[in-house]
């Protein structure tokens, strides 16, 4: 979908429909959408008045103009109570109202900017909100379905009107933000929702050296046998029972203006393309959820991607270690000790628990490499899903002012975490009598003693880690959330390197 900006009064559109607004409890439509009001002769204003329409979160009003207006319909979309109001709800807002039209056969839309007007937000994030909101709302993972079950009904062209010239340079500048933001996030959707006999290591690594090349970013990817040579023991225990070879994958981007100086960001992302438990090996149903386990791999990615194209004034490496996790009579099995790229060893108790190895090696690697800051992002427990459902995603650290600016930047991109505790005695659960450390710590705290494990390889590095279990999926349309992959933490890893070229941090 094209989004365009035009100074132009929301009258005199010229499309099929147009959207504008409505705070719960307004009696009285105001700005645009009382213009709009006036010209369909108060239709909105009755509708307000016979209590059919109170402008509730993400409530729908559709009229026809029947020739008041260049457009056919008008849709009028809830933006709930204006003292709760957030730039979230104006890309949820945004979404589902350009869903609805999308439904009822729209092709080109006019849009106010939700949120710049009486909702008091600065006209440039307004407008990333209500784009970022639209194309992510909009996404749809068609390509295994007859183009004719749906592609029909599409919205070609979205126009985001403002009629004060002053602000219009914001505005395209906030849409273009919003559409590199929305646009990285769904190519890690893209990757999820696309099933592992497609979506292979290999094609993993593939993707990655497309997208890297394209925006001109260093790419290199370790085979079985380089990662013999370097240690990388966890990663091959897991992979030993796939005949699909594993990859680990490293893409780099420059961002900063001289050498040395500054931060260097690692992001590290799982990427088992699926995950059947290997010998310890998963129940049926619900299995095929498992072609998401690379989740976290696909969303540093796709960050990176991201950064790039926002030109950032930071270096970003992106390392996703990628393999199967499947039973075979090659497969690691329980009771097995492997060992890590920095020399720990680590007793294999269950095999489901492979997340937690591959990422071992992932941060050791990501380490050595010296960045300067370290996150990870991964499905890596259901206990996280049992702890925090599918709004939170789980982050845990060893270092407090790291996790202040991951949460910043979840907060500035809408994106919930909460923060789980590493206290030193959770360590206690995942002693070995074999090994440096096990890799279960038994029923209690799953989704911390996993964090505890990671917590091994990062060395002094400032680390968090973001466990996306629970995020990674959705399971309806909701907002700019479309039922399946979400891109969780894509947008969140952006804005945290925005946060480190601010100049206040140095
Ligand atoms: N990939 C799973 C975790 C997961 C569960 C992701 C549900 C998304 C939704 C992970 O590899 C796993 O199997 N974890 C085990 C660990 C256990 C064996 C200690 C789990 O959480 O059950
Ligand atoms: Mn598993
Ligand atoms: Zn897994």
């Amino acid at each position: 979908m094209e989004v365009e900006v035009k100074a132009q009064d929301l009258l005199s559109y010229e499309g099929d429909a147009l959207i504008v607004n409505l705070f719960e409890g307004v009696n009285q439509p105001g700005g645009a959408t009382r213009a709009v009001d006036k010209a369909l002769a108060g239709s909105i204003a009755a509708a307000i008045r016979r209590q059919e329409f109170k402008g509730k979160l993400h409530e729908r009003l559709l009229l026809h103009t029947f020739g008041r207006l260049p457009v056919e319909q008008v849709l009028v979309i809830g933006l709930g109570k204006q003292e709760a109001f957030t730039l979230d709800r104006i890309r949820s807002a945004s979404a589902e109202a350009l869903r609805h039209l999308r439904d009822v056969g729209a092709g080109r839309v006019g849009s106010i900017i939700h949120g710049a007007g009486a909702g008091g937000i600065e006209a440039g994030q307004a407008a990333c909100a209500v784009t970022e909101g639209a194309l992510l709302g909009l996404y749809r993972f068609g390509k295994y379905k007859k183009p004719e079950d749906h592609e029909e009904k599409a919205i070609q062209k979205l126009t985001l009107l403002e009629r004060d010239r002053a602000k219009i340079r914001a505005i395209q500048d906030g849409a273009h933000r919003g559409r590199i933001l929305a646009e990285a996030t769904i190519l890690a959707r893209d990757m999820v929702n696309e099933p592992a006999n497609t979506l292979t290591p290999s094609e993993l690594a593939d993707r990655a050296r497309k997208m890297a090349r394209a925006l001109g970013l260093t790419v290199k990817t370790l085979e079985r046998a380089d990662m013999k040579k370097l240690g990388i023991g966890a990663l091959l225990g897991v992979a030993q029972g796939s005949e699909e070879p594993p990859k680990l994958i490293v893409v780099t981007y420059k961002g900063k203006k001289r050498k040395g100086k500054g931060p260097h960001l690692g992001f590290v992302g799982k990427g088992i393309t699926f995950d059947s438990g290997g010998i310890s090996i998963k129940p049926s149903e619900g299995m095929e959820a498992m072609k998401g386990d690379m989740a976290g791999g696909a969303a540093v990615l796709a960050a990176v991607k991201g950064i790039a194209e926002l030109k950032l004034p930071v270096d970003v490496t992106a390392i996703v270690p990628a393999t199967e996790n499947l039973p075979s009579g090659t497969a690691q099995r329980p009771g097995d000790i492997v060992k890590a790229m920095n020399g720990k060893t680590i007793e294999v108790i269950n095999t489901d628990a492979e997340g937690r190895l591959i990422l071992a090696d992932g941060l050791c690697y990501a380490c050595d490499m010296g960045v300067t800051h370290v996150v990870d992002v991964a499905t890596l427990t259901g206990a996280c899903v049992v702890a925090l459902g599918s709004l939170r995603t789980g982050a845990f650290t060893t270092d407090p002012g790291l996790m202040r600016r991951v949460k910043e930047a979840g907060e500035a991109s809408g994106e919930k975490l909460w923060e789980l505790p590493l206290d030193d005695e959770y360590g206690e659960q995942i002693k070995s009598d074999y090994a440096d450390m096990k890799n279960v710590g038994g029923r209690k705290a799953g989704a911390i003693t996993a964090a505890k494990l990671l917590a091994n390889f990062v060395g002094k590095t400032p680390w968090v880690h973001l466990d996306i279990a629970g995020t990674s999926q959705a399971e309806k349309d909701q907002g700019y959330q479309v039922k399946g992959a979400t891109g969780a933490m894509v947008r969140t890893l952006i804005h945290l390197a925005m946060d480190f070229t601010a100049a206040r941090h140095g």
